[in-house]
């Protein structure tokens, strides 16, 4: 393995573009962490709706982030998850993909407290390197010394599309027109956010997944991957 791969790899984007996906790959390729901060969003929103706490009330939510333990272990159960999440000794690896949360997590996420909290976790555990870590800020604000940042987008249909298949797969009710204005909402919070809103770092290279299946996406960023271990990556940048 060339030891000049980039340590860090950032991976941003919007909700359902492919982020985890790509960066479990990627991630396995490299033998490196794969790490999803958005779990740590919604384990949190999954424990304020759990404790019935009232979800505008910012000062409780955020002293629970201070305070409570978010573990991501590897998978103990072979059910296609990546990994398992556990709270209070409680797997929720998949409570935490419930509508529910889905539906309060961007809110829960707009919170300076909770940011704060959670940001200095995912720092601490990606400095340590060999790491593929997928968020929302992480290229601007957790790791912004990162040697490679992808910021992977695409169409606002094309994501509804992937998590309605997502959720079918999955034995979940649904309904598209309804996953599509859900989705529309969480990308227009997550963006307009004054903390750490969701951006492509300066730095960042665009990948544009629609219409590309997986292997694609991984083809191309395991180019830049390589690319960017020999600094061959100033074509690339796509906002000075
Ligand atoms: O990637 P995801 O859908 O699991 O993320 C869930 C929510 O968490 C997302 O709507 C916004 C928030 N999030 C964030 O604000 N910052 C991150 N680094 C990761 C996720």
């Amino acid at each position: 393995m060339n030891v000049n791969l980039p340590k860090i790899i950032t991976i941003d984007g919007p909700a359902a573009s492919g982020k985890s996906t790509l960066a479990r790959k990627l991630a396995d390729y490299l033998g490196y962490l794969f790490f999803d901060t958005g779990v740590m969003y919604r384990a949190l929103t999954w424990l304020v709706l759990q404790k019935r706490i009232n979800l505008e009330d910012k000062t409780s939510i955020s002293k629970l982030a201070e305070t409570v333990l978010i573990e991501i272990t590897p998978p103990s159960v072979p059910d296609g998850r990546a990994y398992d999440v556990w709270v209070n000794n409680q797997d929720i690896t998949w409570a935490i993909r419930q509508p529910e949360v889905d539906q309060n997590v961007s809110l829960v996420s707009t919170y300076e407290g909770v940011r704060k909290a959670l940001t200095e976790q995912q720092r601490r555990i990606g400095l340590r390197g060999n790491v593929v870590m997928v968020g929302r800020d992480i290229g601007t604000v957790v790791l912004p010394e990162a040697p490679l940042k992808i910021y992977l987008d695409a169409s606002l249909e094309e994501r509804a599309r992937r998590r309605y298949q997502e959720l079918l797969q999955r034995g979940q009710k649904v309904d598209y027109e309804q996953i599509l204005n859900m989705m529309r909402e969480r990308d227009r919070l997550d963006s307009t956010r004054t903390i750490a809103p969701l951006k492509p770092a300066r730095d960042a290279i665009l990948v544009q997944s629609d219409g590309k299946d997986i292997q694609a996406v991984f083809q191309i960023v395991l180019d830049l991957v390589k690319k960017a271990s020999t600094r061959k990556l100033e074509n690339y940048v796509i906002q000075k």
